[in-house]
C-alpha cells in the first residue's frame, strides 16, 4: 500500500517508478455529481488533471510499452441529451458528449487526454464509459444506497420516512461486480479502445424506490406532483416488516435537486458483448436483492444494539 494523491504529480511519479506496474486502473475521483457543483475547481484538478498526471508519469518514466492504463470514464459525459442517442435510442461509443456538471466536464478532459496519449505516444490507454454501477458497497449518499438503507431502516421501525430529490430521473443501473470484471477485460484486449458498459435498461428513481420496498414485502402508492409528491404504504405482505397502511414514507426535498440534471441515461453495450464476450450476470432485480439483503442485515445490528441499550436502561432503573 502506498499513500498517494491525484493532485501531486511528484508523488504519483515516484509511486509508479517504485511499482513499475503492468496495469493502472484510475478509479480515483471526486465522484459525486451534486457535490461537484460545490467544489468545481477541486473536481477539475482531481478528475481532469489527475488523469493527465498518471499518463504523463507513465510517459516520463518510459513505461509506455509496459504499463496499460484504464481510465474510469462515465455515462455522465453524454449528459442525457435526447438528440444524441443512436438510431436505436441508446448512447454508444459514437454518441456525442454534452456534460451537465463540473464532474462531467472534468471527466471529459480525462476521456480526451487518455485518447490523446494513446494516439500521440502509442500507449495502451483505454476509456471504460461505465453507466451507473451499484452494489452493497456503494457510498451512502448515492441514490441507490441512500434508498436501500432508508427502506431497510423504515421496514425495521428505526426510521419514520426519508427525502429524495428528482424522482423522474432515469438511470441505467448495473451491478458493480459485472462492471469491474469488464474493466479488467478491457486491459486484456488485443487493442486499446474505448468501451461502453451498460445494461440497456433504464429505470426511474421512483420505480427503484418501489422495487426496494417490494424486497421487504411493502407496496407503495405515489400521490402528488413535483415537490409535493409523496409515497404511502398500501400493503405489507411479510410478517417481519409490518407498517401502518397509509403511512407516509417518502417526500421530495428540493435541496437534492441539481442546478442542471441528466434526465435519462441508457447505454448500448453491444461492442463489449460482441468483441470482448462480456456477459453480465446480474440485472437490476438481482442487484437490488443483493443491496437490500445486505442493508437489512446491517440495520438489524442497530436493532440488536438498541434493544441491548433498552435492557441496560431497564436494569439500571
Ligand atoms: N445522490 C442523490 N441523492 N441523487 C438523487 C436523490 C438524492 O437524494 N434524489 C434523486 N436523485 C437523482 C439524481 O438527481 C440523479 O438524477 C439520480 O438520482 C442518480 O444520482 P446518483 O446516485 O448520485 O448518481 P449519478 O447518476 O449522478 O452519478 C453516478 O453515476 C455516474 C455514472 O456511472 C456516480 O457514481 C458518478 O460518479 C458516475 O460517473
Amino acid at each position: 500500500m502506498h499513500y498517494g494523491d491525484l493532485t501531486d504529480a511528484m508523488n504519483l511519479t515516484r509511486i509508479i517508478q517504485e511499482c513499475q506496474p503492468d496495469e493502472i486502473y484510475n478509479l480515483g475521483a471526486m465522484s459525486h455529481v451534486a457535490v461537484s457543483f460545490d467544489t468545481p475547481e477541486y473536481v477539475g484538478n482531481v478528475d481532469g488533471l489527475g488523469t493527465l498526471r498518471i499518463l504523463e508519469a507513465v510517459r516520463i518514466l518510459g513505461l509506455e510499452k509496459k504499463t496499460r492504463i484504464y481510465q474510469a470514464s462515465t455515462s455522465e459525459l453524454y449528459g442525457g441529451m435526447p438528440e444524441n442517442k443512436n438510431d436505436k435510442g441508446f448512447y454508444d461509443e459514437s454518441s456525442p458528449f454534452y456534460p451537465r456538471s463540473p464532474y462531467g466536464v472534468a471527466k471529459i478532459y480525462g476521456f480526451w487526454i487518455t485518447k490523446n496519449y494513446r494516439e500521440a505516444y502509442d500507449m495502451f490507454a483505454c476509456n471504460g464509459i461505465l453507466f451507473n454501477h451499484e452494489s452493497p458497497r456503494r457510498g451512502e449518499t448515492f441514490v441507490t444506497r441512500k434508498i436501500t438503507r432508508a427502506v431497510s431502516k423504515i421496514a425495521l421501525g428505526l426510521q419514520d420516512k426519508f427525502y429524495l430529490g428528482n424522482l423522474e430521473a432515469q438511470r441505467d443501473w448495473g451491478h458493480a461486480k459485472d462492471y469491474v470484471r469488464m474493466m479488467w477485460m478491457i486491459l486484456q484486449a488485443d487493442q486499446p479502445e474505448d468501451w461502453v458498459i451498460a445494461t440497456g435498461v433504464t429505470t426511474t428513481v421512483r420505480d427503484f424506490v418501489s422495487m426496494a420496498f417490494n424486497q421487504v414485502g411493502i407496496s407503495l402508492e405515489f400521490k402528488g406532483e413535483g415537490v409535493d409528491e409523496k409515497a404511502y404504504v398500501t400493503a405489507c405482505s411479510k410478517q417481519e416488516f409490518q407498517l401502518a397502511i397509509g403511512k407516509e414514507v417518502l417526500s421530495v426535498d428540493p435541496t437534492y435537486f441539481r442546478p442542471t440534471e441528466v434526465d435519462l441515461l441508457i447505454g448500448d453495450p453491444s461492442k463489449a458483448k460482441n468483441k470482448l464476450g462480456w456477459v453480465p450476470e446480474h440485472d437490476l432485480a438481482s442487484e437490488l436483492k443483493d443491496m437490500m439483503a445486505s442493508d437489512v442485515e446491517l440495520m438489524k445490528k442497530d436493532v440488536t444494539l438498541l434493544n441491548a441499550g433498552h435492557e441496560i436502561l431497564k436494569q439500571s432503573e
